[in-house]
């Protein structure tokens, strides 16, 4: 079992931005990854129908032998982790906007949140925001319309930048100093936000961390990778696999289209 894949998922190419930071911890380690794009956004989506796209994700990557998931978008994790966790004895790992280094950190007491309708208005994201609300104020933003334009490849449009000048503005002008990305798509705008908020602001994102996480779990389960040879990873998007390549280099990669 040690040898065998870590599997992650995403509601499309976002969570290429946590398996990044998971094969730079742990080169070793070969990875599967599921784009699930032809479902995206999940975030307009119901906690039940994110809950039966996480199922169908989870059985295929069980399928193809991993040996730990990855759930590496926010709104699955924000409303399916529960559910997953209960039903299949594979250890999940979930990203969750990161409150709570912002909370610590901040001196303004106001801290931003971008992220998903489905994210923002889940159970497990009001009860960790609850957490922290006595003492500093958590400016939410939906960051609506945001994935379908990263998904398409729309990274540098005009009709991106208009959006997220729009939602960004809506934060800055509320005096926040850190802005949480809680979207797994978004550290792939991380240049444009800095552009538009300056060094004032910091970025906290989740991606280090989940990486940590990972390794963590695969110790503590005696499954970290035995082979010391470098890891390979197969890639799948059930839409347009030629989008993931903009996004990742492609060494020991192989990237295919599959119709899940
Ligand atoms: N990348 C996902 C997240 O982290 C989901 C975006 C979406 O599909 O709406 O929230």
């Amino acid at each position: 079992m040690q040898n065998n894949p870590i599997g992650i998922f995403d509601s499309g190419i976002g969570g290429l931005s946590i398996w990044k930071e998971i094969i730079t911890l742990l080169p070793n380690e070969n990875t599967i990854y599921l784009a699930d794009s032809k479902n995206a956004p999940y975030g307009q989506k119901t906690k039940q129908e994110i809950i039966d796209l996480s199922v169908k994700n989870t059985d295929l990557l069980i399928k193809k032998g991993c040996k730990i998931i990855v759930v590496a978008c926010n709104t699955a994790t924000t409303n399916a982790i529960d559910f997953l966790r209960k039903n299949y004895t594979i250890p999940f790992i979930g990203i969750e906007p990161a409150i709570k280094p912002a909370a610590l950190k901040t001196k303004t007491k106001k801290i931003g949140i971008l992220a998903t309708k489905g994210t923002l208005n889940s159970e497990l994201f009001s009860n960790q925001a609850a957490e922290f609300s006595e003492n500093i104020e958590i400016i939410e933003q939906i960051g609506e319309g945001l994935v379908p334009l990263i998904e398409s490849g729309k990274i540098n449009s005009i009709a991106l930048d208009i959006l997220l000048k729009k939602y960004l503005f809506n934060l800055i002008e509320k005096e926040i100093d850190y802005l949480v990305l809680g979207c797994s798509h978004y550290p792939f705008l991380i240049p444009q936000i800095k552009l538009i908020i300056g060094d004032k602001i910091k970025i906290i994102d989740s991606g280090e961390a989940v990486a940590k996480q990972v390794e963590n779990i695969l110790k503590q389960n005696n499954l970290l990778k035995i082979k010391t040879n470098l890891g390979n990873h197969k890639l799948f998007s059930n839409l347009n696999e030629q989008i993931i390549e903009q996004f990742i280099q492609k060494e020991n990669c192989k990237i295919n289209f599959l119709n899940f």
